[in-house]
This record gives C-alpha cells, sequence and structure tokens, in this order.
C-alpha cells in the first residue's frame, strides 16, 4: 500500500506513457505532483487529465515548461516546484529523453551532445539537486525514505544500432544513477531506483502495441514497487533494491 495524501513528487520529462500513467495513479492517491517537460501545451493537456484522476482528493497539481538539458533551468525549475507543491520532495522522477532514430555512422557531434545533456547530465544535475537539501527526510524517523526515480531500459548493456546516439547516452545516465545509488543513501539519505524498461512502449490500440509494455502495466510493475519499498524501512537501505526490470 503506497501513503496518500499530503505528499509531493516533481515529475521530469511527462509527456511519455509511462510517466503520465504514473501521474495519473499519484492523483487518485492525493499527492501533489510538479509536471516538467518542454511542451507547455502538452503540459496543459496531461495536467488536465491528472487533475480528473484526483476524484476530489484536492493534492496540487502544477505544471511548467523547462529544457532539462539546461543545468541552470532546471535547477530554477526544481527550485519552483518545491515552491509551489509548498515543501520539499518525496520523490524525484527524472523521465526526459530524447527518443530519436540515429546509426553510429551518421550521429553528429550536436545530437550526441545533446542526448547526453538530457539523458546524463540532467540526471546529474538532478540527483544533484535532490540531495542540496531539497529532498523531505522529516519522515525517515518513522521509516519513510525520500526516493530519486530515474526511468531506463537495457540500451546501457545492449545498445540497439537504430538508437545509437540514445544507446550511448543511456550508457552514462544509467552510470550516474547507479553512481548516486552507492553515494546518496549515506550522505543525503535518499534512496535511488531505476525502473527499466526492456521493450518498446506503445499507446494501446498503435502498431506495436503489446500487454506485457502497456504502460499502466509497467508503472504497476516496475514503478510502484520503489513507492511500496521506501515506506517502512527501519533498516534505512539495508535490502533495498535499485534496479527492476521488466
Ligand atoms: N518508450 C519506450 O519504449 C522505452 C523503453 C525503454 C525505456 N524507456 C525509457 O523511458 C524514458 C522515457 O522515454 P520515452 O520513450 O517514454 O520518451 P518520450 O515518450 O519521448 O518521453 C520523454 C519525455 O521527456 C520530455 N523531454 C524530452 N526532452 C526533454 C528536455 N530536454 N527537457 C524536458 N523534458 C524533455 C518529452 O517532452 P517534451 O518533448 O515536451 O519536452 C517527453 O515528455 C527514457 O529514459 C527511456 O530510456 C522508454
Amino acid at each position: 500500500m503506497t501513503v496518500s495524501g499530503n505528499r509531493n513528487i516533481a515529475i521530469v520529462g511527462v509527456g511519455s506513457l509511462m510517466s503520465k500513467s504514473l501521474a495519473i495513479w499519484l492523483a487518485s492517491l492525493g499527492w501533489n505532483i510538479a509536471l516538467v517537460s518542454r511542451s507547455e501545451k502538452n503540459l496543459s493537456s496531461i495536467a488536465n487529465e491528472v487533475h480528473q484522476a484526483q476524484q476530489g482528493k484536492g493534492g496540487k497539481v502544477v505544471y511548467r515548461a523547462a529544457d532539462a538539458g539546461e543545468p541552470t533551468q532546471l535547477k530554477a525549475t526544481l527550485d519552483w516546484c518545491v515552491q509551489k507543491l509548498g515543501g520539499k520532495l518525496d520523490v524525484l522522477s527524472y523521465n526526459a529523453a530524447r527518443v530519436s532514430l540515429s546509426t553510429i555512422t551518421d550521429i553528429t557531434p550536436d545530437e550526441l551532445e545533446q542526448d547526453l545533456k538530457i539523458s546524463a547530465v540532467g540526471t546529474l544535475i538532478a540527483g544533484q539537486w535532490f540531495a542540496d537539501g531539497n529532498a523531505n527526510v522529516d519522515r525517515i524517523a518513522e521509516g519513510e525514505w525520500p526516493v530519486f526515480l530515474v526511468t531506463g531500459g537495457i540500451l546501457d548493456k545492449q545498445p540497439e544500432e537504430a538508437l545509437a546516439s540514445l544507446s550511448s547516452a543511456k550508457a552514462a545516465s544509467q552510470t550516474v544513477s547507479r553512481l548516486f545509488a552507492k553515494a546518496l543513501p549515506e550522505k543525503a539519505n535518499i534512496l535511488v531506483g531505476m525502473p527499466l524498461i526492456s521493450g518498446r512502449v506503445v499507446s494501446r490500440g498503435d502498431e506495436g502495441y503489446s500487454e506485457e509494455f502497456d504502460a499502466d502495466r509497467i508503472v504497476a510493475a516496475v514503478f510502484k514497487p520503489f513507492f511500496e519499498d521506501r515506506e517502512k524501512r527501519p533498516e534505512g537501505k539495508e535490502g533495498w533494491i535499485v534496479e527492476r526490470v521488466l
């Protein structure tokens, strides 16, 4: 059972099917939710859906357009989220990525640099910002820990030829996440969770859709367990699972 109400989450890169499904689930529990991605129009429409999922629970839903690949903008936006939600974050979910076809013989330096900025530098800045006094550590005495969640896949270990730039960037970003998973519990009282999806996530009804990689199923299988496990942890990080793969 995940705790209801009075908890704060910021989701960076919220347009994807999975992160939207995550936001809708948390809205149904009455969490306060901040949504961040670059398109104001998409954010506004997602915020509407998230509001509807609240079913009168009354949590806050705020959104702001920002480029997570720009460190100054990302930090300022996360500061804004804390201010608008009215408290430090219980969970920070970093999900921003540029999913675009590319081959290793054709990638331009600019493309690779852009992917590294969004995936690896963005994860780095988000994790450092969270560890710098922005995580809600007030409930640790009751066994409830803040979590830094970084969405990923298996491209770091099994790079795909048609996703050359993204595979390279995810290898870097997932290393950043694994290093945070070692450092943050001691340094900042934050646990790190990596929901990893090994297949393609496609909208129901679209070509390539599969039940196995349905967004709601992914949230249930590899996101929700992190929310359940971050509660009732008198022993802190002992027994905490960092990576969950579907
Ligand atoms: N989809 C899959 O099949 C799949 C499979 C395995 C793993 N994953 C992982 O899941 C994560 C999300 O991927 P996805 O496929 O779901 O991608 P997606 O549908 O393209 O969603 C990524 C989101 O990030 C936002 N975004 C992109 N660049 C951004 C930036 N610079 N600043 C802020 N927001 C930005 C995009 O919105 P804007 O364009 O409006 O900014 C979009 O909402 C990635 O870590 C990916 O590796 C996905």
